[in-house]
């Protein structure tokens, strides 16, 4: 069901994450994988192409809010009424037409490490950052809600989260998210939840909608990392409060980062149509986490594997090599990784690896990685 892709169709179909690399080395960076997009997303598109479907799309959201709202209710029990999908054409660009119609001014606390952009829509937007750092020594990477109440009493009103956390691998528990929404609530904080990881939530972990515990939330999210298809442009926001569903509807032209038929079309299939798709898929990762845990017990003990509750990203602790950069040595040796400092200015000696790859990438991804930092260190 899940159909990989060799390197020369990887090549052709993924120009961002292939043709940043030489032939030979290995992509485990940018977070796209390492397949096709399932079947009844390929045909829709197709079909669509056929129709000569390229137009503009129409005003609303072309299904895509109902097709979302059973995904919802199927996945995580979660009702969510159709309206409140509001179509955009990146979860990034969702992210910033939250942060400029909906939230009130003045500083944005952002746990760190974060997705990079994150930084970049809070400085574009004009907004001070306030980081919570989570911290790299920490058992478990949690929120230090002491930190985040001391940004909220100095003034910040806006959150950005990432549920579940890129690129922690975090699903953050009911009950951790309960608390930052209690908070939330008492010193009036509009939090922004990018949730585009969440269909991804691995065997263990329990996925809760932000929106399920604090109304006043925007979600942002879209089918395109699960489902692999970010070049077709198609994302939403959800969003309950009706004031702010107001406002963000009646953003201009400009302001609104244009979605494409084929981000809604691809959408609504992936959102109705791809569960039995997923499931293979979940499974996949599921096997990849522990051939990752295997690899680097016997190539790399000294690692330390955040435990990876979602996503196919995992986090990795290298400093006990003392390499600072080890995804620069890696680069050397033919591996391209995510560096940690992306995540986190100034952090040393950690990296991101993507695992949605075959199993001989991963293999050749974790050799490459420890030949470098050991003959580095040594
Ligand atoms: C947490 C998070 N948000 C947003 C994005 C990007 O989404 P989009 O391409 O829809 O802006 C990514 C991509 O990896 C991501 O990890």
């Amino acid at each position: 069901m899940i159909r990989d892709l060799t390197d020369d169709q990887a090549r052709a179909a993924l120009p961002l994450k292939w043709g940043a690399v030489a032939p030979g080395v290995i992509p485990a960076w940018v977070a796209e994988m390492d397949f096709k997009p399932a079947e009844p997303i390929e045909e829709a598109l197709v079909a669509a192409v056929r129709r000569g479907t390229a137009g503009y799309p129409a005003f609303g959201d072309a299904g895509l809010g109902a097709a979302f709202s059973g995904f919802a209710e199927r996945h995580w029990g979660w009702q969510v009424p159709a309206e409140a999908t509001l179509p955009t054409g990146a979860v990034m660009s969702g992210i910033r037409l939250a942060l400029e119609l909906v939230c009130p001014p003045g500083p944005v606390v952002v746990p760190t490490p974060c997705y990079p952009p994150f930084r970049d829509a809070v400085r574009i937007t004009g907004r001070e950052l306030v980081e919570v750092t989570l911290d790299p020594d920490a058992e478990t990477a949690t929120m230090d809600l002491g930190e985040v109440e001391r940004a909220f009493a100095a003034g910040a009103r806006t959150f950005l989260l990432c549920s579940p956390h890129n690129p922690l691998g975090r699903c953050w528990t009911r009950d951790e998210l309960a608390a930052l929404a209690d908070l939330a609530r008492e010193y009036d904080v509009k939090v922004i939840s990018d949730e585009i990881h969440a269909p991804l939530t691995l065997p263990g972990s329990t996925f809760t909608p932000y929106l399920t515990l604090d109304e006043t939330a925007v979600v942002v999210t879209s089918a395109s990392k699960s489902f692999n298809i970010p070049g077709v442009h198609g994302a939403q926001l959800v969003v309950l409060d009706p004031d702010d569903r107001e406002r963000i509807l009646a953003a201009p032209i400009p302001a609104q980062n244009a979605w494409s038929v084929f981000g809604m079309i691809a959408g609504v299939a992936a959102w109705t149509e791809c569960d039995a798709w997923l499931a293979a898929l979940v499974e996949r990762f599921d096997d990849q986490r522990s051939r990752l845990a295997d690899l680097l017990a016997t190539q790399l003990p000294e690692a330390r594997m955040r435990p990876l509750e979602a996503t196919y990203l995992a986090w990795l602790d290298l400093r006990a090599y003392g390499v600072a950069d080890p995804a620069a040595a890696a680069l050397d040796r033919g591996v391209k990784l995510g560096p940690g400092s992306d995540y986190q200015p100034g952090l040393e000696g950690h990296v991101r690896i993507n695992l949605a790859t075959s199993a001989e990438r991963l293999e050749a991804v974790v050799h490459r990685l420890a030949t470098a930092v050991t003959t580095v260190s040594s």
